[in-house]
């Protein structure tokens, strides 16, 4: 691998099929006059570097989000955004996305392990089963992080996955996130590797309800509550609630059960026919026989969970080529055709924006 973490590997990646699409074709003689041909051009301006954590709930649009899904190429200096090989790799090539934490910090929402991001020890499912204690301590912080998250909108990045959706250029999206803005954003091929945080799960009769509805009656049941912990909470908003015991749970209104986020913790498993929807998307992906196939694109994951980790491994297993768009490593690192260090809420439209629909059509 040299040493900006490109590894052309296989000949069929480069210029051949890039000739065919104007947009790209000008986009990469003007990167290659101005970075030459092995760029691993980062995105420098201070701004990129992800200061909303430490903002408001939802930050305010910044310079990059006016890089709007389907603007001119023509029109935009893409270059600096659009890593070089990266885009040799991704034109002409239908795509499936695989996304974590990372796409929707800039929503306002941490991630887990971006740099200067709050330690966290996520309640394992093991844990919630115990009993009432966990179970209040759980829902206590969920009721003041729910507070929050309501409010977050999908940003640049979401909408720009959506619009190489409709553009026919990507086929489908895995997401690790459980915050449901690639569906706001209008993603429709979408599978939510590890569920949705706006729907409750009931542990013993199943029945699923808007997450919004227990907070109504979280709110009813503990008035004051929110309020109080949010006037506590620290500056990044990431309140710690030591004292939760008075905390009052609600049960399933179905059956009297307990109740759970329908989002898979920690320590417990994917449902399997979702898992095995996740790998046809990624098998679809494999070359036909002297065809050229498709390409795996990551975003904002550091990939430490082998929940979306294997489907990194299962596309190098089938040659499929993988990029990887990130701020920092990932895990997945090795297993990577390309790998470009840039922000996803500025990565994304770029590509968006010069993707052309024609060069991803079958076959
Ligand atoms: N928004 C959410 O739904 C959310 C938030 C936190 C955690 N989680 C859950 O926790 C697990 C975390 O694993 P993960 O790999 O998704 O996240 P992670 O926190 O392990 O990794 C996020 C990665 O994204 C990078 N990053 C942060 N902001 C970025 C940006 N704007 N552009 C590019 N890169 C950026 C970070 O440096 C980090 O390497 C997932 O399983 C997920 O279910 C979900
Ligand atoms: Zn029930």
């Amino acid at each position: 691998m040299s040493p900006d973490g490109l590894a052309l590997a296989d000949g069929e990646i480069g210029w051949a099929g890039l000739a065919r699409v104007p947009a790209y074709r000008e986009v990469l003689d003007r990167g290659r006059r101005r970075w030459g041909r092995s760029t691993s051009a980062r995105w420098p301006p201070a701004w990129t570097r992800s200061g909303t954590r430490a903002g408001p709930a939802v930050g305010p649009e910044r310079p990059a989000e006016r890089l709007g899904a389907g603007a001119d190429p023509a029109t935009l200096d893409l270059v600096p955004v659009l890593d070089v090989p990266a885009l040799e790799l991704l034109a002409g090539r239908p795509l499936v996305a695989l996304t974590g934490a990372g796409l929707s910090t800039d929503s306002g929402i941490p991630d887990y392990r971006g740099p200067g991001s709050p330690r966290r020890t996520p309640m394992t499912f093991q844990e919630f089963l115990t009993g009432e204690p966990a179970q209040r301590r759980y829902w206590a912080r969920s009721c003041v992080g729910w507070a929050r998250m309501a409010h977050a909108a999908p940003n640049a990045g979401h909408r720009a996955i959506a619009e190489l959706e409709r553009a026919g250029v990507l086929r489908g999206l895995i997401t690790q996130n459980v915050d449901g803005l690639h569906s706001a954003a209008g993603s429709r091929e979408l599978i939510d590797l590890h569920g949705r945080i706006d729907t409750v799960a009931c542990l013993r009769c199943e029945r699923r309800s808007p997450r919004a509805e227990l907070q109504e009656r979280f709110t009813a049941l503990n008035p004051g509550f929110v309020e109080a912990a949010l006037g506590a909470a620290a500056p990044d908003g990431d309140a710690e609630l030591e004292d939760t015991d008075g905390f009052r749970l609600a049960a399933c209104a179905g059956c009297g059960g307990v109740l759970k986020p329908d989002v898979v913790f920690f320590g417990e498993n994917v449902p399997r026919d979702r898992v095995a929807r996740a790998y046809a998307m990624v098998d679809a992906l494999a070359a036909p026989t002297g065809r050229v196939g498709g390409a795996l694109l990551v975003a904002g994951s550091s990939l430490t969970v082998m929940s979306g980790l294997r489907f990194v491994r299962h596309a190098h297993r089938l040659d499929v080529p993988v990029v990887i768009v990130n701020r920092g490593t990932t895990r997945g690192d090795a297993l990577a055709t390309v790998r470009v260090d840039a922000g996803c809420s500025e990565f994304l439209p770029a590509l968006a924006a010069a993707a052309d629909p024609v060069s991803a059509a079958p076959g």
